[in-house]
């Protein structure tokens, strides 16, 4: 709702009032027209201030309202309204003003803002454009080119960017609403027409045409397939062509477009995913809302090599203490360097000093004892991990949680090294930790609700995204993972290139391919797991080169590895590269050499493979597993496999991350499709629709928001 008073004799002051961030839900704009309709009947009333209650301007559109029909009057005629009032309307910002908030203090005469506000339109996020004219008003206040930076991206500024920008008049340090009521005073009375941005013409431009076509080259690059960014282009390129009118017609066809689009429902899905992961809970009935974290102040990290250095940065980063141990004298030195580089780096980027003291960088692991927390980082290998649990378990303080970051292993036998398996759980952050916004906590049998809660508030404290997950190998994202990579070797088997792979994912919207990938994080890395697990040892030729314990195997990886090519880091992988570390891949006339020969030893004949067939053996083997997770309570919904995805993974977002997908694919489809795979692959388990995904198709193929339902009454019968 929006509440009404009359200040200062002469200035009707309209609060917007619906927590936590006073949406523009339908309550709220009608109180918003009732409001101003007030205001400007009101002969003692001479201007107007906006404001929105508890220091928050307004977050924008109310998103739950997008899935129903929409009620209650629109915003574009209240924004109107405002802008073509004959009293002087001054928004006070403070806190946000976001999307339709925005929006709406742009249909305002005059803005002022607190120097601690943020303003922007991400409504680019969500898959729609800024539709309340944000996409007409903002190039007509601030020119083409920085609006099409603002709307396109939808990043926020800050407000002294705003007010250099020129989308707000002033920035205040003091109370915004007193700072905007003295202006509301000061301007009662004087004419308006030069304060009514959609009569402004957008700052000339000399070349138009190249200029927009320049942008929309670069959006169509970066946007990989989002439609979302290229309507945005649209839309500003109709306001620097077009009259206002036609351009606010061109704005609402282009938003209709988009709003109907599986992209924005994909986008506007992720937006709710990401809030429903951090209500987690566990098959145990642990739960978020009835497990206390303890408060975490100090923090270890064991072992400095490219995720402790990572962990090191972001822990420190959020203003905890961290205490960093590596034994390796030359290995701490460079630690030390790289892990203070990257602070200052960082810090330069926000415009704060480093925060070099919150690190102590030691080599004896006696200097954890008074940590609350600690996370090894040391080498994947479970008897180094081991040793290091057993020595935690006698050093550290009564009560420490102890953390792993292994990618794959069990937590729980990790946990019995020590005499609290209870405070045992795993935290597994993504290269480059500082960076990547997704960390996996997983849980182990034993791990107590507290230590799981302790250890996602300790993730959201340092900016992740945390996802509660159960322990079984590779967790959710690298157990999906699996069937996804074997998929690709075999379809190099049976015919394609590593070059057809990458570009049919690519075009799907994956940055890179999953060969790139391989090749950038070492094809060393899987080869050193399949060794350990007994695969990768190289057979005699024939059948049994390609079997293994009576699956489909194929060892092309270990072939390559086994020629010394572990990708960028070797020059040579499934690509080449100019040189050791060199980043651009080409194809390799090797490769391309060694595959027929490979095939030809096997008694492979190559078939045409398409980019349809890709995509559904890659992504559908996934999604099985995504099912298979979900049926094992290893993930508590299909929003938290798809949380995973989309900010460990590079799922495009606009595709809402593998299980949504699988849902918009139709699951009736997805089972078909693997139905015909398996059928003429019986030796890849992968490929067998798994029982969640057949009861799925069965009771109807349900919204994934009701997928818990089915999910809940499969485990009742197991
Ligand atoms: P790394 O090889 O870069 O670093 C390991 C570090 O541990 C080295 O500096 C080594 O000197 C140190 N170390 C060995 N023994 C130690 C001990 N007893 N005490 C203290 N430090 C010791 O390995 P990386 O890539 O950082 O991986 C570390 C862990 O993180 C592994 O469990 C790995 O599976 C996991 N992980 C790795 C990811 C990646 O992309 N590299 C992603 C997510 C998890």
């Amino acid at each position: 709702m929006a509440q009404y008073s009359r200040i200062s004799g002469s200035v009707g002051l309209i609060t917007l009032k619906s927590p936590p961030v006073n949406a523009l839900s339908a309550v709220v704009r009608q109180g918003i027209v009732d409001t101003v309709e007030k205001a400007l009947s009101d002969p003692k009333v001479k201007s107007v201030v906006i404001c929105g209650q508890n220091g928050i301007f307004c977050g924008g559109a109310d998103i739950k309202e997008f899935a129903g029909n929409m009620s209650g009057p629109p915003l574009v005629p209240i924004i109107h309204a405002i802008e073509a009032a004959n009293k002087p309307m001054v928004a006070a910002i403070e806190g946000i003003a976001l999307g339709g908030g925005l929006e709406l203090a742009l249909g305002c005469h005059y803005r002022v803002a607190h120097a601690k506000a943020r303003l922007g339109l991400p409504e680019v996020t969500l898959g729609l454009l800024p539709a309340a004219g944000g996409s007409q008003r903002l190039p007509r206040l601030i020119g083409v080119p920085a609006a099409l930076d603002l709307i396109t991206t939808g990043r926020h500024v800050t407000a002294a960017e705003a007010l250099q920008l020129g989308i707000v008049d002033q920035v205040t340090d003091h109370k915004t609403v007193d700072v905007a009521v003295k202006l509301a005073l000061s301007v009662a009375g004087k004419p308006l027409d030069a304060r009514r941005i959609s009569t402004y013409l957008c700052p000339p431009l000399s070349a138009l045409d190249p200029l927009f076509e320049e942008v929309m080259q670069k959006v169509r690059q970066r946007a990989r397939g989002a439609i979302a960014p290229i309507a945005c282009v649209q839309a500003v390129r109709a306001a620097a062509a077009l009259p206002y009118a036609q351009g606010m017609e061109r704005e609402k066809e282009l938003m209709a477009t988009l709003f109907t689009s599986g992209q924005a429902r994909a986008l506007q899905y992720s937006f709710f995913a990401q809030r429903a992961v951090s209500k987690w809970s566990t098959p145990s009935g642990a739960r978020w809302d009835t497990s206390t974290p303890r408060p975490v102040h100090k923090v270890a990290v064991i072992g400095l090599g490219t995720m402790g250095r990572g962990i090191a940065v972001a822990l420190a980063q959020a203003g905890l203490s961290v205490v960093t141990v590596e034994p390796q004298e030359k290995q701490l030195m460079e630690a030390k360097q790289a892990v203070s580089g990257m602070l200052e780096r960082g810090a330069k980027k926000r415009g704060v000093a480093p925060p070099l003291n919150n690190i102590t960088y030691n080599s004896n692991i006696q200097a954890v004892a008074d940590v609350d927390l600690v996370i090894e980082a040391v080498f994947e290998d479970m008897a180094l991990k081991k040793k290091v649990f057993q020595q935690l378990s006698v050093v550290c303080k009564p009560g420490t949680f102890l953390c792993t970051n292994t990618s794959a292993l069990d937590v729980d036998q990790l946990a019995s090294q020590t005499r609290t398996p209870e405070l045992v759980v795993g935290m597994h952050f993504f290269a480059p930790a500082n960076v990547m916004k997704l960390l996996e906590v997983v849980y182990g049998p034993r791990s107590s609700p507290q230590a799981l809660a302790t250890a996602m508030q300790l993730g959201k404290k340092i900016g992740k995204v945390s996802v509660a997950v159960g322990n079984c190998r590779g967790f959710v994202g690298n157990r999906m993972l699996k069937p996804y990579i074997e998929q690709a070797f075999f379809l190099l088997e049976e015919g394609a290139t590593p070059e057809l792979v990458d570009r049919a994912l690519e075009e799907f919207g994956f940055s890179m391919g999953i060969f790139k990938v391989s090749d950038l994080s070492g094809l060393d890395v899987g080869w050193r797991v399949r060794k350990g697990d007994g695969l990768a040892e190289p057979r005699a030729t024939g059948q049994s080169a390609r079997i293994r314990e009576g699956r489909r195997y194929s060892p092309l990886g270990d072939l390559l590895c086994e020629q010394g090519r572990f990708g960028q880091k070797t020059g040579r992988g499934w690509y080449q590269y100019s040189k050791p570390g060199g980043r651009e891949p080409s194809s390799d006339p090797w490769f391309h050499s060694f595959l027929k020969e490979y095939r030809a030893k096997h008694g492979l004949v190559p078939r045409a493979i398409d980019h349809q067939e890709v995509l559904e053996r890659c992504l559908y083997a996934l999604i099985n597993e995504g099912f298979r997770i979900l049926e094992d309570g290893i993930a508590a919904g299909p929003e938290d496999i798809d949380v995973i995805y989309l900010f460990g993974y590079g799922w495009p977002s606009y595709r809402g991350g593998p299980m949504f997908y699988a849902g918009m694919v139709g699951l009736p489809k997805v089972l078909d499709r693997l139905e015909h795979y398996y059928q003429a692959h019986p030796d890849v388990p992968y490929l067998q629709p798994c029982t969640l995904l057949r009861r799925l198709v069965a009771s109807g193929s349900p919204p994934v928001h009701k997928w818990r339902e089915v999910i809940k009454k499969l485990h009742s019968q197991l």
